[in-house]
């Protein structure tokens, strides 16, 4: 496997969670895609195939149905549409942890500062963790949606989602979850950890390239959590929708007399994707489905359990922007030279 990886071969790689490296298929069938359309141009209905891939194969690995699934540009992108797709007419709150990325706390502060909440509670966390009692605290029957990161991007703690979106829906709240650092690490079921809605993208722990991402959203909330804002792509009739069956996807206008979201996740999807992204999305998640997800999380605790291990071993440096300062003293032996050495390059 390591040799379908080529960055491997000539370095030391370990920042998965900042960008994943892609396996030759993915690179490849990017090349290709590229070379063809330079050849002969844009191949509409092939491109819009592909989406359909890219969301079927997405489906799978998280537990999915293909019509919960829709293809957008980002991960951010994404959590602002399940966002928008609340029902904020009685309930104003939502829950968040500081443990989020981001993109999961400002969207939804601004959403306060530009009136859509009225109330953003932020959990703190502490030492990495923000406790399930405090999630169950900060739930109450205002709450319109919690939103969570599966695994946080600082501290690297897998929340208890399952646990955490159970007290949301004893509330009447839903579920969001960015799940960004967790599918392709571990095994995901959207429908055992009653997760409503979730976005991914596939730059990380999926190896794929930037600038695409999956939003699911559980089909239990289907018809109660339609999005503000509709593209061409995302309303009912659209042309995947035409494709599908076998219709020209030009064959009528599309309606501008009404805006009818599609009846599954395809209403996230705005307008066209970059196609040539969604072409090495589709390969990535091929890859991801190569390996059983089970054994690739056994060989990464090993690895983190080695690098704990490591990182015990009591070296004191220090960090001067940016540089490692070493300075052994006349007490310090050769040994313990070759002890920071080989820590790091194990670290
Ligand atoms: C958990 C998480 N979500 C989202 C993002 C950003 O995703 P995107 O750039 O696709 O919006 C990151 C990037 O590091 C992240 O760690």
């Amino acid at each position: 496997m390591r040799q379908t990886i080529p960055a491997l071969s000539t370095r030391t790689y370990l920042d998965s969670a900042g960008a994943g490296l892609p396996p030759i298929s993915v690179t490849r069938a990017m090349r290709e895609f590229v070379e063809r359309w330079s050849r002969e141009g844009e191949r509409f209905e092939e491109w819009l195939d592909d989406i359909l891939k890219l969301r079927e194969r997405f489906a799978e690995l998280i537990g999915a149905r293909d019509n919960e699934v829709g293809v957008v540009p980002s991960a951010s992108i994404g959590l602002v549409e399940l966002a928008s797709s609340l029902d904020l007419s009685k309930r104003k709150k939502v829950v968040v942890s500081d443990l989020n990325f981001p993109s999961n706390v400002l969207l939804w502060l601004r959403m306060r500062e530009s009136g859509l909440l009225k109330k953003v509670v932020v959990l703190r966390g502490r030492n990495g963790i923000v406790p399930l009692d405090a999630w169950e605290r900060a739930i109450d029957e205002e709450t319109v949606a919690v939103a969570v990161d599966y695994v946080s991007w600082l501290s690297g703690y897998r929340e208890r989602v399952r646990e955490i979106a159970d007290l949301a829906h004893r509330r009447g709240a839903v579920a969001l979850v960015d799940a960004f650092h967790g599918v392709g690490v571990f095994p995901i079921d959207v429908k055992r950890d009653g997760v409503d809605g979730l976005v991914c993208g596939f730059y990380k722990w999926l190896c794929g390239p930037h600038g695409a991402a999956c939003v699911f959203l559980n089909e239990e909330r289907l018809n109660s959590m339609k999005p503000a804002y509709l593209g061409w792509f995302g309303v009912k009739d659209n042309v995947i929708e035409r494709a599908q069956v076998k219709r020209d996807p030009f064959d009528i206008p599309f309606p501008v007399d009404k805006a009818e979201p599609s009846a599954t996740a395809a209403r996230f999807e705005w307008g066209t994707s970059a196609a040539v992204v969604v072409r090495g999305a589709v390969e990535a998640v091929k890859f991801a489905l190569s390996t059983d997800p089970g054994s690739r999380f056994r060989v990464i605790t090993r690895r983190k359990e080695e690098l704990i291990t490591g990182l015990r071993r009591r070296i004191v440096v220090s960090g001067r922007f940016g540089h490692l300062r070493v300075s052994p003293h006349f007490y310090n032996t050769a040994e313990e030279i070759e002890l920071l050495l080989h820590s790091l390059r194990t670290i």
